[in-house]
């Protein structure tokens, strides 16, 4: 299997491409720009091993896209490549216009040239995989969850711009015959996640001792699953999905914001005793303008159709992240002297960009 990745330097993209590499024998390039969201040290382990090539380069220069699908002759793209923090789309929605819309544009029509140009075996082989967000279907009142036929409501910058390359790529199916697979998921958190997400730079705060900022009164609710579960579910998705169809992927694990800042806290005091309980560390801030209230997806469709079942629990899996990133200085530490250190972000200081 030949796998054209992009944003595989980014937190998803590089669990999909250890995957790939290191389990599935897979030969995969990687396409990235190494934005500040991308590291070339998520991919430590698949550096030098066969078939792993990486590509720095902007998904929007659809030439440079064209060229690399003539030259690497991928039998599926696996399309990650985005700007994916909400806070950042509040004060700056250029880049999320421009890469996940723009980009995926670029993306396709690469796509659509280089599978016209196939011979028929090829051709039938061909996935272009664009993977997307639950934050395109908006915002769950207290009951009910998201599925492949909910209509699309999105409500920030960075949904909204998921959404319209949704739109693109089923377009892209219906009038080109692109044969394209779209999956929808819910919250990430694991090993490798950029420390302006809440999971990671609540880790690192309460490990350094520093305030945990909850958003409004943390009642909002997430539903949260592993990376690598969700790795395998996009593996799982390019390998046996059917052409044109939808699979929304989630780790039936909700919980709402306070929750998971708590457990947070008494897991790493069980760990790194501080002397008084981080709790004590938790503050309510200004909450974010246009926050979802909940969000959950039923995955029935990847379970009964494709077979897939999340492997990691939530406890499970925040204990095991909790552990890798005690274990993991070496990849934080610079991130946080260098890149973001935990300044607030996504709050509306102007009228308009
Ligand atoms: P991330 O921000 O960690 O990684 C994004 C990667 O894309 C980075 O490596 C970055 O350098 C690269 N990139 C950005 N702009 C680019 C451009 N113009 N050209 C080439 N590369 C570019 O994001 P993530 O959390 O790994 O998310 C990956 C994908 O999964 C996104 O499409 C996101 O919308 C989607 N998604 C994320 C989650 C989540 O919880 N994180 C959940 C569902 C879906
Ligand atoms: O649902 C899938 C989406 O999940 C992905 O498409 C996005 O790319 C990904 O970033 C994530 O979006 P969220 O906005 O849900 O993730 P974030 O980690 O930013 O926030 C999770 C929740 O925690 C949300 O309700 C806001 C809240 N929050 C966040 C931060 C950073 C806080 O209360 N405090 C914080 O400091």
């Amino acid at each position: 299997m030949r796998i054209l990745v992009t944003g595989g330097a980014g937190f998803i993209g590089s669990a999909v491409t250890r995957l790939l590499v290191l389990e599935r024998g897979a030969s995969v390039l990687v396409v990235d720009k190494l934005t500040y969201a991308g590291d070339r040290r998520n991919l430590r382990d698949c550096e030098g091993r066969p078939g792993f090539s990486f590509l720095q380069a902007d998904i929007c220069d659809r030439a440079r896209m064209a060229a690399a699908m003539a030259e690497f002759r991928p039998d599926a793209v696996m399309h990650l490549a985005a700007e994916s923090h909400v806070d950042r789309s509040i004060t700056g929605a250029a880049d999320f216009i421009r890469t996940n819309i723009d980009g995926t544009f670029s993306m396709l029509e690469a796509a659509r040239g280089y599978h016209a140009g196939l011979d028929a075996e090829a051709k039938a082989r061909f996935r272009f995989h664009h993977i997307s967000t639950d934050e395109v279907f908006g915002s769950l009142g207290p009951t009910g969850a998201f599925s492949e036929t909910t209509a699309y409501d999105p409500r920030s910058p960075y949904s909204a711009s998921k959404a319209a390359s949704d739109h693109l790529v089923r377009a892209w199916h219906e009038t080109y015959g692109l044969p394209v697979l779209v999956t929808n998921c819910s919250n990430n958190y694991g090993p490798y996640h950029f420390p302006e997400k809440l999971i990671p730079l609540v880790i690192l705060n309460a490990l350094e001792g520093k305030p945990l900022p909850v958003y409004g009164d943390g009642s909002n609710i997430r539903d949260w699953l592993h990376v690598e579960d969700h790795a395998r579910a996009l593996v799982t998705v390019v390998e046996r999905g059917r052409i044109g169809e939808t699979y929304c992927i989630g780790g039936r694990a909700e919980r709402r914001n306070l929750q998971v800042v708590e457990t947070i806290c008494d897991l790493l005091d069980a760990r790194r005793p501080m002397g008084t309980p981080r709790r004590g560390l938790i503050r309510f801030v200004t909450d974010r303008p246009g926050h979802d209230a909940r969000y959950a997806i039923d995955c029935t469709k990847m379970e009964s159709e494709l077979g897939w079942r999340q492997q990691q629990s939530f406890e499970s899996g925040i204990a095991q992240t909790i552990d890798w990133y005690l274990a993991n200085e070496w990849w934080w530490r610079p991130l946080r002297e260098q890149k973001y250190s935990g300044e607030r972000l996504g709050l509306i200081t102007q009228k308009a960009s």
